[in-house]
């Protein structure tokens, strides 16, 4: 948790620049850096970061609250590292005394109590940030946290392949979403969706598959893109399912009981027509 850096580097970085030759707190500094050699090294620990939130997206605001410091401080430094980076950068700086940060005009805010506000955080904010502290002792206290800022999530888009649905068959939903990163859940009536045994997910869960649908899974279906930072739930998508049985498939290779009677109906109609109709040119032919 504590950067590769040695408290020798850091402190080098916490001196030099920006400071113009002439500037009261340089020398604060160099009599800190001074002090602090002597009670080094088992001195540059002890601080805690935490993010608050704990997870946050872009477009947020989060403070890097520094606890597990009691005492007078001289300045905090914060540092920052980028992932795949093999060193810190120095951000910004803070004398208590002047309650003043270098450089000034930074989005980053170091409070009075040293914590660290970022407002508005992009993607690239994504790093390990250490504080540094010094006491009227010329202690260092140390501490660090990572940040993870997530995507800010689009609304997903639900699709189902066939809508006109008969029992046993199966049908696929899909959810889209613009977000690579993106976590997919599913909603069955505004509930988290437990899959039973005819379901299954596909491609991280972004495609339902249902076999053999039945009655039970007609509802409002609704699917989610989330990161631990927040969520996003596409519209409801209602299924309805319809019985394969129903009289008005009869145009089908299945004949309902009805349709039956009436095609025997009209086939023993038209038989007794042919019959009278026999009769007749018969009855007329033997003439009289
Ligand atoms: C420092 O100040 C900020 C803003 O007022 C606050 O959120 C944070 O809790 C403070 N940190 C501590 C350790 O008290
Ligand atoms: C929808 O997908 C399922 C599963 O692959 C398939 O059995 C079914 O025939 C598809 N429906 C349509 C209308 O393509």
């Amino acid at each position: 948790m504590v950067p590769h850096n040695g408290q020798h580097r850091l402190w080098e970085k916490f001196s030099e620049a920006p400071y113009s030759g002439g500037n009261p707190w340089k020398w604060l500094l160099i009599t800190a850096s001074i002090l602090s050699c002597w009670s080094q090294p088992t001195s540059a620990q002890g601080l805690t970061v935490v993010p608050e939130p704990a997870n946050v997206k872009e477009g947020d605001n989060v403070t890097l609250v520094v606890q597990g410091f009691s005492g007078t401080t001289l300045s905090y430094a914060w540092f920052s590292r980028s992932p795949g980076d093999s060193s810190d950068t120095q951000m910004v700086m803070y004398s208590v005394i002047y309650s003043m940060q270098t450089p000034a005009n930074i989005r980053q805010k170091v409070l009075p109590n040293g914590s660290l506000l970022i407002p508005n955080l992009v993607l690239n904010d994504t790093k390990y940030y250490t504080v540094q502290m010094v006491d009227t002792f010329g202690k260092i206290l140390r501490g660090g946290a990572p940040l993870t800022v997530y995507e800010k999530l689009a609304k997903p888009m639900i699709a189902v392949n066939d809508t006109n649905i008969l029992e046993d068959e199966s049908l696929i939903l899909t959810c889209s979403t613009e977000n690579v990163g993106a976590n997919i859940g599913w909603f069955f009536n505004d509930q988290p969706l437990s899959l039973h045994g005819r379901m299954s997910t596909f491609k991280n869960n972004q495609i339902l598959l249902i076999k053999g649908v039945k009655r039970e899974d007609a509802g409002s279906y609704q699917c989610e893109a989330w990161n631990p930072a927040h969520a996003k739930r596409s519209d409801a998508l209602t299924l309805t399912v319809s019985s394969s049985e129903s009289p008005e498939r009869s145009n089908g290779a299945t004949l309902s009981g009805g349709a039956i009677m009436g095609v025997v109906i009209g086939v023993l109609a038209g038989v007794a027509l042919l019959g009278a109709l026999i009769y007749v040119l018969i009855t007329k032919n033997t003439g009289r």
